[in-house]
């Protein structure tokens, strides 16, 4: 077992989950940048997948970003082909990385034919193996922490799970309290996090379900863990970490932002697009979006234009209430 204990480089307990998908440095940047480290104390690349050869240093920096915030960024890495994955997490602690996550938490098709993600959480010993080779990598430079999720088709594991992540060596675990069969099911049963939690002595993570700042508490007092970590509601109010209060023009100015900052790395339109409408389709923050129909008739547009400005015509509405008028 990886002997080096670490101390976590997070400056805060709340956490935004890595998503792929989502958390690339564009949409990171704009939230990193809204929030000092004692509000967000870290957060992740999306997963990085490693098959069966060692990433190269441009794969492994193409996503971290070039910016730098005051809070930390782990990289997350998926696979479990071991000499691939050490030859991987060794270049991630010479990039001087602040943390090594490990993915044993995606459902996708191809992570489980390729016996990675959520496939390891059917073998706590393989589970534990890619940690120890990974920890083993980086001989103590960086820490590495785990992420799984509850079970594969049920939670009766959980504790084992958690326990061969802490064998193996890993200076944190995460526990996505969902099982891999229940996807991204809205219910979420936390006990299974105190479950995790009261297994190991590492610092632990909760994860799954958070909706609102006070639920980030409220986590962590109901099971103990040290951690909270914040995936979907975070999409859907981007300030969920500081709880600030936000007007429906920060709010836009958040999503004109994300827009404007994916059409300059070049992406074409209709894929900025794409990725405003996947925020659209949960958003709460300001109360820029006041109610479903109004969502569907932003989801509807066709056009990267109609859609802004629709969005800067719900800005400029008149509300009912002011619902919020302090500054993020
Ligand atoms: C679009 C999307 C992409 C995700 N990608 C990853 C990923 O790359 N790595 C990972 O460990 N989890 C990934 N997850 C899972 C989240 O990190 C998190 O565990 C999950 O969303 C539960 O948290 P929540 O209920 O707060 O959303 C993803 C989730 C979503 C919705």
């Amino acid at each position: 077992m990886g002997a080096v204990q670490h101390d976590l480089p997070f400056t805060s307990p709340w956490l935004l989950a890595p998503m792929e998908g989502v958390t690339d440095p564009v949409f990171r940047g704009l939230i990193l940048g809204r929030h000092d480290s004692g509000h967000l104390g870290g957060a992740f690349t999306e997963f990085v997948r490693v098959i069966d050869t060692p990433l190269h240093r441009r794969v492994l920096r193409r996503h971290l970003g070039l910016e730098r915030f005051s809070t930390p960024v782990g990289l997350q890495l998926m696979g479990s082909h071991l000499p691939a994955l050490a030859g991987t997490a060794e270049r991630v602690a010479e990039l001087g990385v602040p943390l090594l996550d490990l993915n044993f938490g995606c459902p996708a098709k191809g992570a489980l034919r390729g016996c990675a993600g959520s496939a390891l959480l059917l073998d706590p010993r393989a589970l534990e193996e890619v940690v120890r080779v990974c920890v083993d990598a980086v001989d103590g430079r960086i820490p590495v922490s785990a992420k799984i999720r509850a079970g594969y088709d049920d939670a009766l594991l959980v504790e084992e799970l958690a326990r061969a992540a802490e064998a193996g060596g890993a200076a944190m675990l995460t526990i996505h309290c969902r099982t891999r069969a229940e996807g991204y099911q809205l219910e979420t049963d936390w006990s299974r996090i105190a479950r995790a939690v009261a297994a190991v002595r590492i610092p632990t993570c909760g994860n799954g379900g958070i909706g609102s700042n006070q639920d980030l508490e409220r986590m962590r007092s109901q099971t103990g863990c040290e951690f909270a970590m914040v995936g979907h509601g975070a999409l859907a109010n981007p300030w969920i970490f500081s709880g600030g209060q936000v007007t429906p023009e920060h709010a836009l100015g958040f999503l004109f932002e994300y827009v404007e900052r994916m059409l300059a790395i070049g992406r074409r339109p209709h894929s900025a697009m794409a990725r405003l409408k996947q925020l659209i389709r949960v958003w709460k923050a300001g109360d820029l979006i006041p109610d479903e129909a109004t969502r569907l008739a932003c989801l509807r547009e066709k056009q990267l234009d109609g859609l802004q400005d629709r969005l800067a015509d719900l800005a400029q509405a008149p509300r009912a209430t002011s619902a919020s008028s302090a500054t993020p």
